[in-house]
């Protein structure tokens, strides 16, 4: 496949974009149940993605947070066209709220979230030492954090994040949190061929 069509997971756009969301609800369906299951929402939560895609998860998690909120960012307008579909009733109920942007600019105030999920986008991350403060920031104290990592046995060398790019990206993972100052820092698991770790902010 060329390049141009396996970098639609950076920022989908256009034709291509259209069939890979297609592909990313079908092929990471489990890892999409597993990481809904594993934040445990409950009805008051108000809980950040970072980089829905297609907003099924954003979708999933406002079902359980029915007193709570849902926000989300990513950089696609396309993929920001395609969950705002998904939601519409939920956003004009004020239960979600979609933003255009990066993780590195979290347009919310500090400790405005009880958990943040990424799923399949810390490996876009640029700078994941800034990015992961920026979680840190939004997240409110004994918040939790949840990492679905892409795992590849070779990845390839155009990602942005040096970590992901590093063959060590668990335990490299692991090192940023931990400098970054969370705790109770630990692999969860598998969600199929994902990794998951999770990450608290001390209280
Ligand atoms: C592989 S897709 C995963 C989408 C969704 N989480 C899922 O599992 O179906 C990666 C998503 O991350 C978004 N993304 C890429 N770079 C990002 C960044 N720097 N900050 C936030 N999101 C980003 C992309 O636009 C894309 O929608």
């Amino acid at each position: 496949m060329p390049e141009e069509k396996i970098r639609q997971a950076q920022r989908p756009h256009g034709f291509w974009g259209r069939v890979f969301g297609k592909l990313m609800d079908f092929g990471n369906a489990k890892a999409h149940a597993f990481a809904v299951k594993r934040l445990e929402v409950r009805p008051d939560d108000r809980i950040l993605e970072i980089g829905f895609g297609t907003g099924r998860v954003v979708k999933k998690a406002a079902k359980y947070a029915r007193e709570g909120f849902i926000a989300g960012i990513d950089p696609s307008e396309l993929m920001l066209e395609r969950a705002s579909k998904r939601s519409r009733r939920l956003i004009r109920k004020g239960r979600v709220e979609l933003k255009l942007g990066d993780v590195s600019d979290l347009p919310w105030p500090d400790a405005h979230f009880d958990k943040v999920v990424a799923l399949h986008s810390f490996q876009f991350w640029n700078d994941p030492q800034h990015d992961i403060a920026q979680v840190r920031r939004v997240l409110k104290p004994n918040g939790l954090l949840l990492l679905v990592l892409r795992q590849r046995r070779r990845p390839p060398n155009w990602l942005p994040n040096p970590i992901s790019r590093s063959r060590q990206e668990i335990a490299g993972t692991l090192q940023l949190l931990t400098e970054a100052g969370f705790r109770e820092t630990r692999i969860e698991g598998k969600a199929g061929s994902s990794a998951v770790i999770t990450a608290r902010k001390p209280a």
